[in-house]
C-alpha cells in the first residue's frame, strides 16, 4: 500500500474545534505506523490543543499562522515547503470556518495556502454542532470541497461535546489513519469487486458449547483492508473474531460453517475475485441440543458428528471463467503436495500454503511466510507482516487476472 519503501510524509492540520483536543492521539497512530508526521495549527485551534504535545510527540517543531509571513525558516517558505513535503495532508478536525475558507479557496492562512499548493490528496475530516453541519452554508461548503477533489469523511454521530445529539463527531482515530493509508495507497485495484473470508467458525453443540479453532482471522482482515486500500469494492465475510469490522469494508457476520457456506455462494455470483482465508470446520455436531446437556453420571460422553460441505469445492464448481477464485491451505505436514491436491481438486486459481508449524507463520501470528501456487505450476516464496502479505497476494492475483 505504501509509496514503495519510502517512509510516509503526513501532514496533520488542526483547526479550532473541540475535538482539536484529540490531535496528539492522532499524530501517535502515525508515529505508530512508523510516519513522519508534521503539524500544522490554527491560532484558534491552539486554544485548544497545546503546540508543545503535538511538538513532543511528532519530534517535529508545530507550524502556526505566526509562522506564515515570518522570516523564521530562512529561505525555506514554509507553505510551499510544508506543501511538497507531504504524501497526504489531513485536516482534523475541520471547523466550519476553514471549510468555509478552503471551498472559496482563500489563502489567509498558513493552512489555507499550504492546502492551495499540495498536489498530495487532501482528507477533510470536519467535526461540529450538528446544526452547523446541516446549516445550508457548511453543506455548500463541503460538497465544494469535494468537487474541488479533496475527500471529505463524514462526521460519526453520537453525543456532541457542546451537548446536542447528532451528527457532527470526529471519527475514531482508526478511521482517520485508515483514510491515510488508502489516500497513499495505489489504485491499482478500482472497479473489482472482492469477497473475502476469514476467522474461524464456530459448530454448536448445546447453547453454551461449541467446537472451533485459535484462527484470529488477521489474515482475511488484513486482505479486506489492503484490496480496500487498492480502490476495490470489498465485502468481509467474517466468522467470530476480536477485531473491529475494518472501516470502508461491508462486513457479513456468520457463525457456523454452513452459515459461511451460504454468505459465500451468494456473494460469488457477483465478484471478481473471492478469497477463501476463513478456516472453516470440517465437521459439526450430528444434532445441536436446544438445551445446556447436562453432566451425566458417566465417565464418558461419545459425541458424533458429521462432514461439513466443502465450501471451496462448492465455489470452485460455480466460478465462472472471469472469476478468480484463491484458497489458503494450512497444513502442519506435507505442504505443498497437500496445497497442489487441494488447488486442482477443488478449482482455485490460487493457492497460499501456509506451513502452521515454521515460525512467525499460522493462526494469531502478526506475520505469515506462505508459498504461492497457480495452475502453472509456478511457485512464489512470500513473507512479512500480514498487511505485507496480503499486498503480495494481490499482486499475484492482478497478475494471474492479467494473463486470462
Ligand atoms: C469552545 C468552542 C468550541 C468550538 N468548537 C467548534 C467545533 O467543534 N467545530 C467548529 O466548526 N467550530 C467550532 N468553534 C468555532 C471556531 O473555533 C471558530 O469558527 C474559529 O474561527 C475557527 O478557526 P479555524 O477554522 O481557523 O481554526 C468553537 C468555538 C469555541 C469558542
Amino acid at each position: 500500500m505504501s509509496l514503495g519503501s519510502k517512509k510516509i510524509n503526513v501532514l496533520l492540520c488542526v483547526t479550532g474545534g473541540i475535538a482539536a483536543y484529540k490531535a496528539p492521539h492522532i499524530v501517535r497512530g502515525f508515529v505508530q505506523l512508523g510516519w513522519n508526521v508534521k503539524v500544522i495549527l490554527t491560532d484558534s485551534a491552539e486554544a485548544f490543543v497545546s503546540p508543545m504535545v503535538l511538538a513532543t510527540l511528532s519530534s517535529n517543531r508545530v507550524w502556526m499562522d505566526r509562522d506564515f509571513l515570518s522570516i523564521d525558516g530562512g529561505s525555506q517558505i514554509p507553505h510551499i515547503s510544508l506543501a511538497e513535503w507531504a504524501d497526504v495532508v489531513i485536516i482534523a478536525p475541520c471547523t466550519a470556518d476553514t471549510a468555509s475558507r478552503l471551498a472559496v479557496g482563500a489563502g489567509g492562512k498558513l493552512l489555507d495556502s499550504t492546502v492551495l499548493a499540495t498536489k498530495a490528496p487532501v482528507l477533510v475530516f470536519p467535526a461540529m454542532n450538528v446544526n452547523m453541519l446541516y446549516h445550508p452554508a457548511t453543506r455548500d461548503n463541503l460538497k465544494k470541497l469535494q468537487e474541488l477533489g479533496y475527500e471529505v469523511i463524514d462526521p460519526d454521530s453520537g453525543d456532541l461535546a457542546c451537548g446536542y445529539e447528532g451528527q457532527g463527531r470526529l471519527p475514531d482515530r482508526e478511521v482517520i489513519v485508515e483514510e491515510a493509508k488508502r489516500a497513499v495507497s495505489m489504485r491499482d485495484m478500482e472497479g473489482l469487486s472482492v469477497v473475502v473470508t476469514a476467522g474461524p467458525t464456530r459448530e454448536f453443540m448445546d447453547p453454551v458449547r461449541f467446537i472451533s479453532n485459535p484462527s484470529s482471522g488477521k489474515m482475511g482482515y488484513s486482505l479486506a483492508k489492503t484490496a480496500w486500500y487498492r480502490g476495490a469494492d470489498v465485502e468481509l465475510i467474517t466468522g467470530p473474531v476480536s477485531m473491529s469490522s475494518p472501516h470502508g469494508v461491508r462486513v457479513t457476520k456468520v457463525v457456523s460453517a454452513l452459515d459461511m457456506m451460504d454468505a459465500a455462494v451468494e456473494s460469488m455470483a457477483g465478484c471478481d475475485i473471492m478469497v477463501k482465508a476463513a478456516a472453516v470446520g470440517d465437521y459439526r455436531f450430528t444434532s445441536v441440543s436446544e438445551k445446556k446437556i447436562k453432566r451425566k453420571g458417566t465417565d464418558s460422553v461419545e459425541i458424533t458428528m458429521i462432514n461439513n460441505p466443502d465450501i471451496a469445492a462448492k465455489l470452485g464448481s460455480i466460478k465462472k471463467p472471469d472469476q478468480t477464485l484463491v484458497g489458503f491451505a494450512a497444513e502442519t505436514d506435507n505442504l505443498l503436495s497437500n496445497a497442489t491436491e487441494k488447488l486442482n481438486s477443488k478449482g482455485l486459481d490460487l493457492i497460499a500454503a501456509n506451513d502452521l508449524t515454521e515460525e512467525g507463520s499460522g493462526f494469531d501470528s502478526e506475520t505469515n511466510n506462505v508459498t504461492l501456487l497457480d495452475r502453472e505450476g509456478s511457485l512464489k516464496k512470500i513473507s512479512g507482516t500480514k498487511e505485507d502479505v496480503a499486498d503480495m497476494i494481490w499482486d499475484r492475483v492482478l497478475e494471474i487476472r492479467g494473463k486470462s
